[in-house]
């Protein structure tokens, strides 16, 4: 029901009055990392937090590609900013597999070697949706993987920068985009046994809303664990993007929405907002999970399993033991 639900209607919501030309304050001297930048939402929400922000610093990472490919991933951004912006905002592009435990750690180490021994916003914003079944190269479900696991180690890598962060910046802190998705995860949310396997039972939808529940669970506990961190979890609305080009070529659900969907489906630019307003607004409340725009929504699995956030972490700790640090 749920995924007939959300394929067709997508969710509707009041949203916060939010402005990124009028309510980003300057972040003057930060360092903000983004996975998936070199994509829709990832890009726009360098452009917002550049252009309005004019941090320090902006890490561009995603998927490794060649010098024409960084080049083209970085100058989307900067032909997007004001002339005196981009020559002030330094862009800089890290290659990241998230499907590979050994990517990670070297991304990891790279952006140590990168910057200013500072990281002020971590946007975990990269994402798949296949519709076809495989594993990552560690041997975890492909979706799960990528989307959370994949995160997770990273997240872990760069604990330490974050919190040694706070000693020069109060406000450091952790956006996690899940996704409305987690509505079609399979019953309780996780299925655990099926997460070292391809996952063969449960079809494109399920994997992918489990590992969404994932993530919102994940900023739960962290928000718990790191309470000098603040983090949030948010859904950006629907938007077509580079996500769904498997999913339209392949899904017969995808392809019979089509004609419905562009009545719910709104631009980049709205869809970044959510991940603008929760990397800087001062409204956010560690560890909640925001639809567009900074509305809590508190019916996800998470909070009807008080014990699920607890219980991924555990798991998360034992599957990372002995690559979690660099
Ligand atoms: N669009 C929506 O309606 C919607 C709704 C809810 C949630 N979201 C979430 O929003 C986030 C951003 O997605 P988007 O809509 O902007 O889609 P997108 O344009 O496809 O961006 C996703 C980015 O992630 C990168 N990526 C894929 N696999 C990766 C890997 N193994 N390692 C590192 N990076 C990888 C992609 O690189 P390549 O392009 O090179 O593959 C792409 O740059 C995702 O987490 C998605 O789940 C989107």
């Amino acid at each position: 029901m749920s995924i007939i639900k959300v394929a067709f209607f997508g969710s509707k919501n009041e949203s916060k009055d939010f402005d990124p030309a009028r309510d980003i304050q300057p972040l003057t001297g930060r360092v903000i990392l983004i996975t998936g930048a070199a994509g829709d939402l990832g890009r726009q929400t360098a452009i917002d937090l550049a252009r309005h922000g004019r941090p320090a610093q902006i890490v561009i990472a995603d998927l490794p590609r060649d010098a024409a490919g960084v080049e083209a991933a970085l100058s989307a951004i900067r032909t997007a900013l004001p002339p005196d912006t981009a020559s002030t905002v330094r862009l800089d592009f890290l290659p990241i597999d998230l499907s590979s435990f050994a990517s990670i750690r070297s991304a990891a180490s790279a952006f140590l070697s990168l910057s200013s021994n500072r990281l002020d916003i971590l946007i975990l914003n990269a994402g798949i949706m296949p519709v076809s079944h495989g594993v990552t190269s560690d041997g975890y479900e492909k979706v799960f993987g990528v989307n959370y696991l994949g995160h997770a180690l990273l997240t872990r890598l760069l604990l330490p920068t974050l919190q040694s962060t706070t000693s020069m910046n109060q406000d450091v802190r952790i956006v996690i985009v899940a996704s409305e998705g987690h509505a079609m995860a399979p019953k309780g949310g996780i299925v655990f046994d099926t997460l070292k396997t391809e996952a063969k039972k449960l079809n494109h939808f399920r994997r992918y809303g489990q590992s969404k529940v994932a993530l919102i669970a994940f900023a739960k506990e962290l928000a718990q664990r790191y309470p000098d961190i603040k983090t949030a979890a948010i859904h950006p609305g629907r938007i077509s993007t580079g996500l769904s080009t498997e999913l339209v070529q392949k899904s017969w659900i995808i392809r019979l929405t089509g004609p419905i969907s562009r009545f719910v489906v709104t631009t980049v630019e709205l869809g970044a907002r959510n991940q603008v307003w929760a990397a800087t607004s001062a409204d956010v409340v560690s560890g909640r999970y925001y639809v567009p725009v900074g509305v809590v929504d508190e019916k996800t699995v998470v909070e009807r399993d008080q014990g699920l956030a607890g219980r991924l972490w555990e798991w998360t700790e034992g599957e990372l033991k002995g690559v979690d640090k660099i």
